[in-house]
């Protein structure tokens, strides 16, 4: 049997008690042994910070001074799961300038500062790591910035919130109302702590946003981009469009532009059910990374919930003690130059009109017609949205979505 020195271990501090920094404490327990063998040494968790003591069996590495954390030399790795921005980006700062790695699954943090905050590590020569922001427990952010880095990324999209792809499927699946099911998704530990932000979308452009900037090397602001969630959605599109063949799903887009530019959105689109995305169901998210050399290439996988998003953390603080110092951080510039109005972004239009299919194909011209029974459901040719929203003026619109094609 080996013995270690206290001073052998690898000790790191969590951020935050809710559910992933839960996970993360769970993680570190019950996968010591597999840990060990990858670093070496032993990983420990040293001290968590809190707001509020609780009683619990992590009563003893609680705090509520991060100072306490920041001047500790033994803590090497900060886990942030605080979340939001004024809290988690003051700490995230003075834990890199005091040379300690930080981890995160914090997608707002990361969608407005990384570019800065990875900046900053690189000058402290320390690491920066956020896998667990963007898919939960799916490899997405490596894959992108070290497997694929050979490609020219020219698209991805994804479904890429948990929480609200749980309650479209209940809603669809078992007709489940959209406060029950969001509850359940709450209960399960799913949702934002407000979860107005997954329902809107707003989660799911975080995310987006953080995957263009890698993929496209210039920040893509989460408030310069357009961004729909399910609210609106109504029951009615979702039984045209199974008949019709398709399943709606809330994706988030990002692409490289004719011309040079890059957009990037969130809305609710129709999916082919033969497309993969039209099967991921639940509080599974997937993601199509697209480069010039590989084509399409999907990550599917739990999207959120307390030990997968955990089990990216505690990966994170694996790579970040294995890292050699030397080896080039991905990142991107602050630029946001070159950001195109998603308006611009030509796709297949599905809309349902209160009205004829003669008053579809007067505004459109030719259309497929899905559904005639009072309202009229159609689908358009390959528009930009801009086209889409000025051939429909004249109409009086009940719904419109984008169509993956
Ligand atoms: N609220 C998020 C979701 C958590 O539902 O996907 C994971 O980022």
């Amino acid at each position: 049997m080996k013995y270690w020195q206290v001073e052998d271990m690898i000790k790191i501090a969590i951020l935050g008690l809710g559910t992933v920094g839960t996970g993360v404490a769970k993680v570190v327990a019950e996968n010591h042994r597999q840990i060990e063998r990858k670093l070496g040494e032993p990983l420990e968790v040293k001290a968590i910070l809190v707001r509020h003591f609780k009683d619990g069996p992590y009563r003893q590495l609680m705090t509520d001074d991060f100072s306490q954390i920041e001047e500790d030399p033994e803590i090497r790795v900060v886990v942030e799961t605080i979340g939001g921005m004024e809290a988690a980006y003051e700490y995230t700062k003075r834990a890199l300038e005091t040379g300690k790695h930080v981890v995160t699954a914090n997608k707002q943090l990361v969608s407005e500062r990384g570019w800065e905050l990875l900046r900053l590590a690189k000058k402290k020569n320390v690491n920066y790591l956020f896998e667990a922001s963007v898919g939960g427990g799916i490899p997405v952010i490596h894959p992108l910035t070290q497997c694929m880095v050979a490609n020219r990324i020219d698209e991805i999209y994804g479904i890429l919130n948990g929480t609200t792809n749980y309650i479209l499927t209940r809603m669809v699946r078992t007709g489940a109302f959209f406060s029950d099911a969001l509850r359940e998704a709450q209960a399960k530990g799913y949702a934002e702590a407000d979860p107005s932000a997954d329902v809107n979308g707003i989660d799911a452009g975080r995310k987006i946003c953080i995957l263009a900037d890698l993929a496209f090397g210039q920040q893509v602001d989460p408030d310069s981009i357009s961004v729909e969630g399910i609210s609106k959605l109504s029951l009615r599109d979702v039984k045209v469009a199974a008949r019709a063949g398709y399943r709606i799903k809330l994706l988030g887009r990002a692409l490289r532009m004719p011309g040079g530019g890059r957009t990037a959105y969130v809305a609710p689109h129709l999916v082919p059910e033969d497309h993969p995305l039209a099967n991921v169901e639940d509080v599974y998210n997937a993601v199509v990374i697209r480069g010039n050399a590989t084509g399409d290439v999907l990550f599917y996988g739990k999207g959120a919930g307390e030990l997968p998003t955990a089990s990216a953390c505690v990966s994170d603080v694996i790579e970040a003690m294995q890292r050699s110092a030397k080896r080039e951080e991905a990142g991107w510039n602050g630029d946001t130059d070159g950001f195109v109005d998603p308006l611009e972004a030509a796709t297949r239009f599905y809309f349902r009109i209160e009205g004829s299919l003669t008053d579809a194909a007067m505004a459109f011209g030719q259309v497929e017609v899905l559904s005639e029974d009072g309202e009229t459901g159609f689908l358009t040719d390959r528009i930009t949205g801009r086209e889409a929203r000025e051939h429909s003026r004249s109409l009086n619109v009940l719904s419109c979505l984008r169509v993956l094609e």
